[in-house]
């Protein structure tokens, strides 16, 4: 089993004692109740860093529904149990007094790239998130990073922060992990009934298929607005955003001219499901 660290103090002496042997540190920043999703990047941090540490942190600050936060699933144990045979050396569960102490002040606010899709429709999300994700960089000293593709604008955010802050850990994104019906894994997903479970993988497929239409050559808004009536029928109760950006700054494009990306958010038996592809 990996060895479970709860306080910063202790995380700071022993990966000093890795640093002091040359050890290249990784860390994967999670919330926990693990999936394939999450140890995909625990493999890529171990194929590349003599040490890797996961942290496990639900973050408050970056739910804006505190029904979210509540509801959010923790299973410490299982994740601890799913971590162990990938030779992960540290669990970082920080208790959350740990990490915002009484007299916390500060707030990291990544402007711009923070601003559209996840930014409009959960309001401070991304402060909470470029917030604690600073902090764990701060409390782990790690060398390398590693954030998975399925939240795409989060991964710019954070390529953002480290560029700004000229943060030494280097950023790596992991491709989506996916069910075989191309659902996109997710710590939500074990919220989904099994009617909602069944019509899921809809927002996938509509987006392959939009995706196809734009590669060949139909009109992007009338794709796109197809693309959102076709989730719908799938029974999803409501499309937050489904939308075509350029890939790293995330501005509106209708063409295809340089790296793009279709991202969406989207409702479905009270669960919200976001998923993106490469177009
Ligand atoms: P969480 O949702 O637990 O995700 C942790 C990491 O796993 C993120 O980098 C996320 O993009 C990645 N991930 C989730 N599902 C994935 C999938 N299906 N395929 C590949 N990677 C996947 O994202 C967060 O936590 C938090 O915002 C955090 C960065 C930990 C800050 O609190």
């Amino acid at each position: 089993m990996p060895q479970i660290v709860r306080n910063v103090s202790q995380l700071r002496e022993i990966v000093a004692g890795w640093k002091a042997d040359g050890d290249a540190v990784g860390v994967v920043p999670t919330m926990g109740a693990l999936h394939d999703g999450h140890l995909s990047l625990v493999r890529a941090a171990r194929g590349d860093c003599a040490r890797v540490i996961v942290t496990i942190f639900v973050n408050p600050k970056q739910f804006n529904a505190p029904a979210d936060l509540l509801k959010y699933p923790r299973t410490e144990e299982a994740d601890a149990a799913l971590l162990a045979p990938l030779g992960v050396d540290v669990v970082f569960a920080p208790p959350i007094e740990e990490v915002y102490p009484s007299g916390f002040a500060t707030t990291v606010s990544v402007s711009g790239i923070s601003d559209p899709l996840e930014g409009a429709h959960r309001p401070g999300h991304f402060d909470g998130v470029a917030t604690v994700v600073a902090k764990l960089f701060g409390m782990t000293a790690a060398d390398r990073a590693y954030f998975g593709q399925k939240d795409w604008q989060q991964l710019q955010v954070v390529q953002r922060l480290v560029a700004d802050l000229n943060l030494a850990v280097k950023i790596t994104g992991c491709e989506t992990i996916r069910e075989a019906d191309g659902l996109a894994m997710s710590s939500r997903n074990a919220q989904l009934s099994t009617d909602a479970r069944a019509c899921a993988p809809a927002l996938h497929a509509a987006m392959q298929r939009a995706a196809a239409a734009i590669r060949g050559g139909a009109p992007v808004p009338l794709v796109m607005k197809a693309a959102r009536a076709e989730v719908l029928d799938a029974g999803f109760d409501e499309v937050e955003y489904i939308e075509l950006r350029s890939a790293l700054m995330l501005e509106r494009v209708s063409q295809l001219d340089g790296p793009v990306r279709m991202l969406a958010a989207a409702m479905i038996g009270g669960v919200r499901l976001i998923d993106n592809i490469a177009v």
